[in-house]
């Protein structure tokens, strides 16, 4: 009856029992998973932010594969005040990254053939790749202690097969916190042009980098030595994920870029998922962005700054964070993660995230939103502290 693209397990695992049985005892548990900033108690103007939705022009209806060049100009408009000079003609409105990762996808791959994805790194490629029958290949990212995190480029070429399409890269990487760098991106320019795959480029946490290491790449947006591919969007841009709104830049060598582009105008075309008031809104919303992202930047660096200080003499390593909403615990390895994680729900009420959601090669590690107001994260932490220390 069902695809077999479809090949998921619905049984509730072990952890999402005891989360249900939590809540149904009425308990107050610690979210350390929270990645959804509506509920971080950030401060938003919602009269700017629902005022923009309640415009003449969104009675419309003007079908425009691309998106509107309205809401298309605000988006090269973000990139201009980040230094980077984008052709609103290479850009095409999405619904949200994920839908433009399956738009990529779409264009790229067939039934069977691969896409190159960072390990570790966001569980959701899984299953925006399986769900168009694109098969995950994945590449490792290194940890090298204090350094931070790099791609290990031997293991990017032994994954790439005869059916590979694309290379996925994210920058910064969620939950790594790793930015990409201009090394990095020169020596997979050279892998693609070697192999003939197109870059994808998740860059949706770009703006939330912290310190200045000019080592890091910018934004992917004018790479042109091979198909490139950069996605964002609002939901971390402006921490509004339930506007939907999301966005394909492309570039490459001029020919290419132009057939992806008309192709991508077909893709899109066939969904026209953009609704016109959150197209109308979009240069309102994006005026917002520096009073958005400063308390989010401020939350992030605040909880990141005390969490190095609560670990430095405790048997953790915190793991380099370059940028993101992220922070990666390696624990002692007595116990395995998921034993961790689901002690600490049961007996301290604190919800963290075991490594191997995310693919973590190796135990033993907890990844924390750094989000939650600073109170609630300190309470986590020192739970998590202490139960290390009685263990
Ligand atoms: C790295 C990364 N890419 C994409 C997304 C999805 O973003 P959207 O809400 O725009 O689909 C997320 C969401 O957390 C993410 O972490």
């Amino acid at each position: 009856m069902f695809s077999r693209r479809f090949k998921w397990d619905l049984e509730p695992t072990r952890f999402s029992r005891l989360i249900e049985e939590k809540k149904r005892a009425g308990a107050r548990v610690l979210d350390l998973t929270e990645s959804n900033p509506t509920r971080a108690g950030f401060d938003y103007p919602a009269e700017e932010i629902l005022g923009a939705l309640a415009q003449t022009p969104a009675m419309l209806y003007e079908p425009a594969p691309r998106g509107l060049p309205v809401a298309r100009e605000a988006v090269a408009g973000y990139y201009a005040e980040r230094g980077f000079d984008v052709d609103p003609e290479r850009i095409h409105l999405t619904a949200s990254t994920s839908e433009a990762y399956s738009f990529l996808f779409k264009l790229l791959a067939d039934q069977g053939e691969s896409v190159l994805v960072p390990q570790p790194s966001y569980p959701l490629f899984e299953f925006l790749a399986a769900l168009e029958g694109v098969e995950m290949l994945p590449y490792e990212l290194q940890y090298v202690h204090t350094a931070g995190w790099r791609i290990d480029f031997d293991s990017v070429e032994k994954a790439v097969a005869p059916k590979t399409r694309a290379i996925i890269l994210v920058s910064p990487n969620n939950p790594t916190g790793s930015f990409t760098k201009l090394g990095e991106v020169e020596r997979l320019n050279a892998i693609c042009a070697r192999h003939g795959l197109a870059l994808i480029a998740d860059e949706v946490f770009g703006d939330y980098g912290f310190g200045n290491d000019r080592g890091r790449a910018g934004s992917l947006v004018l790479n042109d030595p091979v198909l490139t591919f950069v996605m964002s969007g609002l939901s971390k841009v402006l921490a509004l994920p339930q506007m939907k709104l999301g966005w394909i830049v492309t570039n490459g060598p001029l020919g290419l870029r132009e057939e992806a582009i008309e192709r991508l105008d077909f893709i899109a075309d066939t969904f026209l998922s953009v609704s016109a008031p959150v197209q109308h809104s979009a240069r309102a919303w994006l005026g917002l962005r520096r009073s958005m992202q400063v308390q989010i930047l401020d939350r992030v660096r605040a909880n990141l700054n005390w969490l190095r200080g609560a670990t430095e003499e405790s048997p953790f390593r915190l793991l380099n964070v370059e940028g993101g909403w992220y922070a990666t615990l390696e624990l002692p390895r007595q116990f395995t993660e998921e034993e961790w994680a689901l002690t600490l729900l049961e007996k301290d009420d604190v919800l963290a995230h075991p490594g191997y959601f995310f693919d973590f090669p190796r135990e033993a590690f907890l990844v924390l939103s750094l989000l939650p107001p600073a109170e609630e994260f300190r309470e986590a932490i020192s739970r998590i502290l202490a139960r290390v220390e009685r263990s």
